[in-house]
């Protein structure tokens, strides 16, 4: 695993958004997945400004959605879909059959995950996933015991998820369940990228970069993927014992 500490959000955002940009660059069909949340929306903002300064055109990539609040309907400005329009495939201009997200209001869920398993296939596979880290580890909606076999699947929320999740949306919003890639996705994706930021995330970077890799800390993951790259800035790396890895981070 690459470890990068950067010294702020800013700059962390920055060079995530370098690497989103870089892929397209040098693979303009790139598929790419993206998480939602405070974490990344930076690093999205600044990855399609440089894309337009740059010239850079994303239209010809795939894009594959990691998670949705089951229930949530798409107008809802707290759903992933909301932000991902907003932030990304609005102002790259991507194209709806180029973008594959989870319908989470269908009344087949079993069907929307199989239905995303095989959108997965069908390109070719992953080229660049982002993930951030939940309060409890989670990454994508793999919540702290799940297995690591699993591909799209349905799951209950910890009680972690379903407080937190609140701050997405505009007022209290009844939450419960997940939709999610699995983490044999998470893993299979040729380049991971996972970004943590903040000291409240101190304690979950430190548990799941630095103890035993086990099923209860989902973001471990991150250590078994053969491209994986922590990005996180120094608040977020507040706890840790391991240092900065190459390329040397600011
Ligand atoms: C959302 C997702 C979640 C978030 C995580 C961190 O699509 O995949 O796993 O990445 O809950 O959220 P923030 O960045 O808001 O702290």
């Amino acid at each position: 695993m690459q470890l990068n500490i950067f010294k702020d959000y800013q700059t962390l955002s920055l060079h995530a958004a370098e690497a989103i940009v870089e892929t397209v660059k040098s693979k303009p069909t790139a598929v790419l997945c993206f998480a939602t949340g405070d974490t990344p929306r930076l690093a999205y903002e600044l990855a399609a400004k440089k894309a337009i300064n740059e010239k850079v055109d994303f239209t010809l990539c795939t894009f594959i959605g990691l998670d949705e609040w089951v229930g949530i309907p798409e107008q809802n400005t707290g759903s992933c879909r909301f932000f991902l329009e907003n932030l990304v495939f609005q102002p790259l201009l991507i194209e709806p059959a180029r973008i594959h997200l989870f319908d989470a209001m269908s009344a087949d869920l079993d069907r929307e995950c199989r239905k995303m398993d095989e959108a997965i296939a069908e390109t070719g596979g992953i080229d660049l996933m982002i993930v951030g880290v939940g309060l409890n580890g989670h990454i994508g909606f793999n919540e702290p015991g799940v297995s690591p076999e699993l591909y799209a699947h349905v799951i209950n929320l910890d009680n972690i998820t379903l407080s937190t999740g609140q701050k997405y949306f505009s007022g209290a919003t009844a939450l419960k369940q997940g939709i999610t890639l699995g983490l044999k996705q998470v893993l299979q994706s040729k380049k991971l990228i996972l970004m943590a930021s903040g000291t409240k995330k101190a304690k979950v970077i430190q548990k799941a970069l630095e103890e035993p890799i086990n099923n209860d800390m989902p973001a471990g993951i991150i250590r078994t993927h053969p491209q994986g790259q922590a990005m996180i800035d120094e608040d977020a790396a507040a706890l840790l014992h391991l240092q900065s890895t190459a390329p040397a981070s600011e």
